[in-house]
């Protein structure tokens, strides 16, 4: 079963893609969520989680929104965009809770979910969501093609003029026109333009049905479009030639543009240039190309820079994208079990805690700095890649030790955990209320945008938050970005992560066991400590002191009675020698 039987029967509808479901697909209510579902193949749960996750795109939609919106609050937004600049930008999608547009997290999202429905797309298809698959994607990819005007020039940031983060307020009243940055031939950026070139491609190859197995994985979701699947190639192909030589050479967007630089600096290339390069050559099914990935990732000793993976550092994925190309095709002449191994070396140390990342006392994998904003990213992209790369593992014990790891971070995310929190809006009564987004919150006051209004106007179904802080404390603050801000990214892997558990999974979401008002019985006192936050970590710094004047008074009044007792012997003594004296 993999076109919804309805679809089937219209494809004289069908213009330019998947028709999408009528009635449509929305959110289940909340108080849903803490129940368990009547079961079966595939688990509804599942499915509802995998189409509410997908609706947080159509939340963050910019431009024009079509008949078939779904989401009642939201409207036409920044229709014009690109205009002044000569260039139609409107359309795409709001990156976070703010509204600017950004082009490298974007690139890597859309990346990360072609590849996640090239892998698990029958997911997709058992769930009846691949025409909302193809609905998001192509919202993202359309978007990014007129940022892409032409060989060499990519839009890589819009936002309001200022400060990036001033206007907190509805969507119909954004301030506009935008700035538009751009990178260029003179003015170049490798990261922004191999990000965006791995984006075309890896969605090209899922649109032209080119699967990486013939056994471990299902087949792409089925939304094949040959000719959509080869205007992304070209675009690709374009966009990586301006990666690789732009005469203004290489270097990191930011360096070029440095107003994208305050929210998404690049740490460097050579990760997306190999990424790109990679998948690429599986689209093309060249050699060279697939040479030309090695050569990047020794040339800029991506060896080393192995840590997390996400949308600035895209290392720990290409160790896995090599094992699924070499395994998938041995004429390019690289060699599987030498990529296998990098690739093991690498997921050994995260399931046996061997470090950088460790886990937080209840359970998450965390990493100091890369964690500290968004503490669920990392886990769960590291999830994914564990999920994807288990079926190539060398045994059957790192198999199922990986694949383990990530159900524990998995089941984390939905709510086993200390707070007893499924850290995804909407999806269960004790889900976070307050999501950093200014459109859900329907406040208008930045400098009160706690308390303006109190509980926020609607509800921004599927969005995954930030997560706890280092101590597996959530407070559920609206101002507290590092914990509460929503993204284009946070969503990616575990869209993925859903598909795979809907094609493999009988057993219901961890959220279901969870009942109203978990939470607040566990809820958090003081103040977060994290970014957002300094006046909670003040508060635990305070206590430190606390216990540091504690011991200083312990230390002088012993003291003191030490000295006491000695001075009230001296006295003894001297009234003693004074009686003595009179002795
Ligand atoms: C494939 O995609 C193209 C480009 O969006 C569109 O024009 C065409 O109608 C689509 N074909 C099918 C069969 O959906
Ligand atoms: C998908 O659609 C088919 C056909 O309408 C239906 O039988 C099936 O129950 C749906 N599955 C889910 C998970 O919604
Ligand atoms: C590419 O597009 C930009 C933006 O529209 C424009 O300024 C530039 O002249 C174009 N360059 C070429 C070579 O067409
Ligand atoms: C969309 O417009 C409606 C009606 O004017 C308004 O109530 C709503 O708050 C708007 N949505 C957003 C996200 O601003
Ligand atoms: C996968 O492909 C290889 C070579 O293309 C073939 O030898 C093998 O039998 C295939 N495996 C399956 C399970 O189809
Ligand atoms: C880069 O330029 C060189 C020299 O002109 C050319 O051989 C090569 O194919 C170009 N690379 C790409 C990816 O376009
Ligand atoms: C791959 O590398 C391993 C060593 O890591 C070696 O034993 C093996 O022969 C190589 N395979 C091929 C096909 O070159």
């Amino acid at each position: 079963m993999r076109v919804p039987y309805l679809l089937s029967l219209l494809p004289a509808l069908v213009v330019a893609q998947l028709p999408l479901p009528n009635p449509p697909f929305l959110p289940p209510d909340i108080a849903s969520g803490a129940q368990t579902s009547s079961g079966g193949f595939p688990n509804p749960k599942w499915s509802s989680l995998l189409g509410t996750l997908l609706y947080f795109y159509d939340e963050q939609r910019s431009g024009t929104l079509p008949s078939t919106n779904r989401v009642p609050w939201r409207n036409d937004s920044l229709i014009l965009e690109g205009r002044d600049v000569g260039i139609d930008l409107s359309g795409g999608f709001y990156d976070a809770g703010d509204f600017s547009k950004d082009t490298f997290p974007l690139s890597f999202a859309l990346m990360s979910i072609c590849w996640g429905a090239t892998d698990f797309g029958q997911g997709y298809d058992l769930a009846n969501q691949t025409a909302y698959l193809d609905d998001t994607l192509r919202w993202g990819l359309d978007w990014l093609i007129k940022a892409h005007p032409n060989d060499t020039t990519l839009v890589v940031f819009i936002a309001s003029a200022d400060e990036q983060n001033a206007y907190w307020g509805g969507d119909r009243s954004i301030p506009s026109p935008r700035p538009v940055y751009t990178i260029t031939n003179a003015n170049p950026g490798t990261d922004a333009a191999a990000g965006a070139a791995a984006a075309f491609a890896a969605c090209s190859n899922l649109y032209a049905g080119r699967g990486f197995s013939n056994s471990s994985y299902s087949a792409p979701a089925s939304l094949r479009n040959d000719s959509y699947a080869n205007t992304l190639l070209t675009h690709s192909q374009q966009l990586y030639s301006f990666a690789v030589n732009a005469t203004g050479g290489r270097k990191t967007y930011q360096t070029s543009v440095p107003q994208a630089g305050v929210a998404y600096a690049s740490s460097g290339y050579g990760d997306e240039l190999a990424m790109a390069a990679l998948f690429l050559s599986w689209a093309t099914g060249s050699a060279t190309l697939y040479q030309e990935a090695e050569a990047y990732y020794t040339r800029y000793k991506l060896a080393d820079s192995n840590r997390v993976f996400n949308w600035d550092s895209k290392t720990p994925g290409l160790a896995v994208l090599f094992s699924q190309i070499n395994q998938g095709s041995p004429s390019f002449g690289g060699n599987f079990s030498t990529w296998r191994d990098t690739a093991e070396d690498y997921f050994d140390d995260v399931v046996n805690n061997k470090g950088p990342g460790y886990l937080l006392q209840d359970g998450l994998l965390y990493y100091d700095g890369d964690s500290d904003d968004a503490s669920l990213n990392p886990a769960l992209n590291a999830a994914m890649l564990l999920r994807r790369f288990a079926p190539m593992a060398s045994s059957v014990d790192k198999r199922v030790a990986y694949t383990d790891f990530a159900k524990s971070q998995v089941d984390y995310v939905l709510g086993k955990n200390s707070m007893n929190v499924p850290y995804i809006v909407g999806v269960n009564p004790n889900s976070p209320k307050n999501p950093h987004s200014a459109m859900a919150s329907g406040g208008i006051d930045i400098g009160n945008i706690d308390t303006d209004p109190v509980e926020e106007a609607y509800v921004l179904y599927g969005a995954v938050v930030g997560g706890p802080d280092k101590r597996g404390r959530f407070f559920d603050i609206r101002s507290d970005w590092p914990q509460t801000e929503v993204a284009l990214d946070y969503n990616a892997p575990m869209l993925t992560l859903a598909a795979m558990h809907v094609a493999a999974d009988t057993s219901e979401p961890y959220y279901t066991s969870l009942q109203a008002g978990a939470y607040d019985q566990v809820k958090p006192k003081g103040r977060p400590c994290d970014s957002a936050y300094q006046d909670g970590c003040e508060a635990g710094r305070l206590n430190k002191k606390a216990t540091l004047a504690m011991a200083i008074v312990v230390t002088v009044v012993g003291l003191a009675l030490i000295g006491l007792s000695a001075w009230y012997l001296i006295l003894l003594y001297r009234s003693r020698s004074a009686d003595g004296g009179k002795f």
